[in-house]
């Protein structure tokens, strides 16, 4: 497929999703997050993509956040569409996605670009990366799950300290929330993606699946996760890579 804002390169099961607009710091116009939903839509129906790396082009951001131009003259009722029809098309529908999906931020990720990384299921960073949820600074706050997922992810209190302030976290201080997994310089950081995603592709790619449905449960109130787990773990033995996987184990 043709996209003007993002391109997709698919190799060895793995599918990197780059989202191009490296004049603009790769911000989220509508057009962008179109394509980005377009993208996951064709991911999902793949069978030769089955892990996804996301990441911004050029060396300065990953995603410098929605595009601020765009939305400066919204109404209420507008305000709250964009928020509801992002979470819907792109942010929820890549935190559920049935395929990991792995977050390599490689510099800013400010903003609806932070909220993005934070849909990934886990992320990776390279150490010129800055992570910060600016939005009070402009008089809005974060619309895109920013207020939901960064309290799960580093804890309630540095939450409310990050987007309070509005201010911006390094690299190395995000390792040490836990808001990314590892820190490599920049040059290293599309190999170790790989090579995590490489990883992956060794297990039962079925089973993931279920995995991340089950984990997905905990942040959903409307979920007993357990017995979540519960079903999940009974539906993997009537699977084909049960019996595979323990036939080859025994
Ligand atoms: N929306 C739209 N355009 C954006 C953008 C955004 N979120 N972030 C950066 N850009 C554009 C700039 O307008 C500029 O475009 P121009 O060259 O046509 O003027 C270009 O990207 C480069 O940005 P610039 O600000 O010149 O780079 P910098 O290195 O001086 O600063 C940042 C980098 C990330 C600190 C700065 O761009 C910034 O603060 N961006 C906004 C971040 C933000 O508030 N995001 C949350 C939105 S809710």
């Amino acid at each position: 497929m043709n996209y003007n804002n993002i391109y997709v390169n698919t190799e060895n099961g793995i599918s990197t999703l780059v989202i191009d607009r490296p004049k603009k710091l790769n911000a989220l116009n509508r057009e962008t997050l179109e394509e980005i939903h377009q993208a996951f839509k064709s991911f999902k129906e793949d069978k030769n993509t089955k892990v996804i790396l996301l990441t911004g082009s050029g060396e300065k951001a990953f995603v410098a956040g929605a595009d601020i131009s765009e939305f400066a003259d919204y109404s209420v009722e507008q305000g709250a569409d964009l928020a509801a029809s992002g979470q819907e098309k792109v942010f929820d529908y890549i935190a559920n996605f049935p395929k990991p999906v792995i977050a390599a931020v490689n510099g800013f990720a400010l903003g609806g670009g932070l909220e993005l990384a934070m849909s990934a299921h886990f992320r990776v960073a390279s150490t010129n990366a800055k992570l910060g949820l600016p939005e009070t600074s402009l008089g809005v706050i974060p619309g895109y799950g920013g207020t939901q997922r960064l309290p799960q992810l580093i804890g309630k209190g540095r939450a409310m300290e990050l987007i309070m302030t509005a201010g911006m976290i390094n690299a190395d201080k995000a390792l040490e929330y836990g808001l990314v997994n590892h820190v490599v310089p920049l040059e290293e950081l599309m190999d170790l993606a790989q090579k995590i995603a490489g990883k992956i592709l060794n297990n039962s790619m079925v089973a993931i699946a279920k995995a991340i449905d089950a984990i997905n449960a905990n942040y959903d109130h409307t979920i007993n996760g357990f017995e979540r787990e519960i079903k999940k773990f009974g539906d993997s033995f009537g699977t084909e890579d049960f019996k595979e996987g323990t036939s080859a184990s025994l």
